[in-house]
């Protein structure tokens, strides 16, 4: 049963934030958190663009705080969602001996759409259409689990 899962990007400002609060309200009953891969914006909230445009589709970033993925996670959760195939080289270089732990990529679950990552909004700037892209994977997980 998969019942924790923990969704990671690079900063955890913009994306895996965004995945953590759109899939928390579609599936209650999942235990979710979410962690970058690299260290700059540990403890801040999430980027306050990506904040504006998700409330405006109902959903609530602003408890969130950026933390830092670390190996530990592989335990913690049943399974991890990296946001592009850097966040996954970047998961797997730390995963513990012996985990059996899936990582798999967040545009798996939505394969009509024919995306192999989400796009950073941080960089395109394109807040919309990366949350069209997380709404539509959060919707195939949850359909999945
Ligand atoms: P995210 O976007 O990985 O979706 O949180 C980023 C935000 C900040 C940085 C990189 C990616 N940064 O390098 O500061």
């Amino acid at each position: 049963m998969t019942s924790r899962i923990l969704f990671v990007c690079l900063g955890n400002i913009c994306r895996s934030p965004a995945a953590e609060g759109v899939f928390r309200q579609m599936a209650p009953e999942v235990e979710t958190d979410s962690a970058g891969t690299g260290h700059w914006h540990v403890g801040e909230p999430p980027y306050t663009d990506m904040q504006t445009a998700a409330r405006a589709r109902g959903v609530e970033l602003a408890d969130l705080r950026a933390r830092q993925f670390k190996p530990e996670d592989f335990a913690r959760f049943d399974l991890i969602i990296a946001m592009d195939d850097a966040n996954l080289c970047d998961i797997e270089a730390l995963r513990p001996a012996g985990s059996e732990t899936p990582v798999r990529l967040f545009t798996d679950y939505a394969p009509s759409l024919g995306m192999d990552h989400i796009p950073d909004p941080y960089y395109t700037r394109d807040f919309e259409g990366a949350l069209d892209l997380i709404e539509a994977a959060s919707a195939g997980l949850k359909a999945n689990l």
